[in-house]
């Protein structure tokens, strides 16, 4: 039984990629191959610059997508679908993946999946390990910083969002105020090992609260009334107590956060003494502080923990891939008239009938 084969591309940021994958749900699949081309234009302008990313995919998709068919080793005619993340992400990046994707479906007569992005980076734990549903998830990304209920594909319940900033955009902002390059969330890491936590007592936005929810604006201007206060210029040693100080700050909200969703996930889903599945996912979950706070946190709280490996927690083709696998599986496809969207909360995929439930 070796499942679906579908190729799956991603174009919603800067990484132009894709990947061809296998494998029947609930997992593990097989990579057949997984190329990834990363656009490094970006670091110059501190941030990712839309109308450069688009035109960057424009540019390589082409190649990236033939150098992926020839690794895998097997032809488009072994491929059961074409799948592309459809959103949410930078339009016009969004637009150039799925209209790729309805050519080769059209070229081919195979169906397209239209992949939402936050769905890929919830499903990879799949990719890599067997994780039944359901399992609490907590995504956190550049873009997004959730915990949700995951009972299925397409079926997520809300715990709880940031108010403001997403995890990974508070890690590049700080790095960016402390003059390093984008993307700086492992820049962030490398240094914080290196400095010392409790010279800067930084905020703890939402611990204690009710609910699940996140705020990580309050850390970051914490974080730029310190680097505005020390004499210039900043010093390395500097640099590092205040990268170590706000990961201190995130390890404490995201086991605050975590715990309070872990609780109603048990009360929701779990008996008292079942282990439940708890998975992190996204780009910032490749940081090894956050995995080892989280690790403790779960064994704490009776939750078996899972982690795609690093390299397939930041953008991707593998995770589109694998997301279209288990589409595909439970006949999830589209029509090609499809449109790419901007914004598309998970929340949404959950079918309307549901919506009582
Ligand atoms: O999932 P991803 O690749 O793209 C989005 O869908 O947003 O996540 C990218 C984000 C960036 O903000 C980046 O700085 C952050 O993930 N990130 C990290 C680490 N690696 C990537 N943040 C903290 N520590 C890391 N090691
Ligand atoms: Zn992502």
């Amino acid at each position: 039984m070796h499942g679906f084969t579908v190729l799956g591309i991603e174009t919603s940021c800067d990484e132009t990629a894709a990947a061809i994958v296998r494998g029947p749900p609930p997992g593990p699949g097989e990579i057949l191959s997984n190329v990834i081309h990363a656009q490094l234009d970006h670091e110059a302008y501190g941030g990712v610059v839309p109308e450069i990313a688009a035109r960057a995919h424009v540019e390589m998709l082409d190649g990236v997508v033939e150098r992926c068919l020839e690794k895998s080793g097997i032809g488009l005619d072994k491929i059961d679908a074409i799948a592309a993340t459809a959103g949410p992400g930078l339009i016009g990046g969004v637009m150039v993946g799925l209209l790729t994707a309805k050519a080769l479906a059209l070229s081919t007569r195979k169906p397209l999946i239209a992949v939402n992005h936050l769905e890929a980076h919830a499903l990879t734990a799949r990719l890599t390990a067997r994780v039944d549903f359901p399992f609490l998830l907590l995504l956190i990304s550049g873009g997004h910083c959730q915990l949700m209920a995951v009972e299925g594909v397409g079926r997520y319940r809300l715990y709880g969002a940031t108010i403001d900033d997403a995890l990974g955009e508070a890690y590049d902002k700080t790095a960016k105020l402390l003059g390093l390059p984008y993307p700086g969330g492992p820049k962030i890491e490398v240094l914080a090992a290196q400095g010392r936590a409790k010279r800067f007592p930084f905020p703890r936005p939402m611990l204690g609260r009710a609910g699940a929810d996140f705020s990580f604006s309050g850390l970051k201007t914490a974080v730029r009334q310190t680097v505005s206060e020390l004499a210039v210029p900043v010093t390395d040693s500097d640099k590092a107590d205040i990268a170590a100080g706000f990961q201190a700050a995130v390890l404490d909200v995201l086991r605050d956060r975590t715990r309070t969703a872990m609780q109603k996930f048990r009360t929701e889903f779990g008996n008292t003494n079942d282990e439940c599945n708890f998975v992190v996912a996204g780009g910032v979950a490749s940081n090894a502080a956050i995995r080892g706070a989280l690790t403790d946190l779960a064994n704490q709280e009776g939750f078996a923990l899972h982690v795609p490996p690093a390299a397939l927690c930041t953008d991707n083709g593998a995770m589109i891939a694998w997301a279209g696998v288990e589409r595909l599986a439970a006949g999830l496809t589209e029509s090609l008239d499809f449109a790419p969207r901007a914004r598309w909360p998970l929340i949404d995929l959950r079918p309307l009938n549901e919506f009582a439930k």
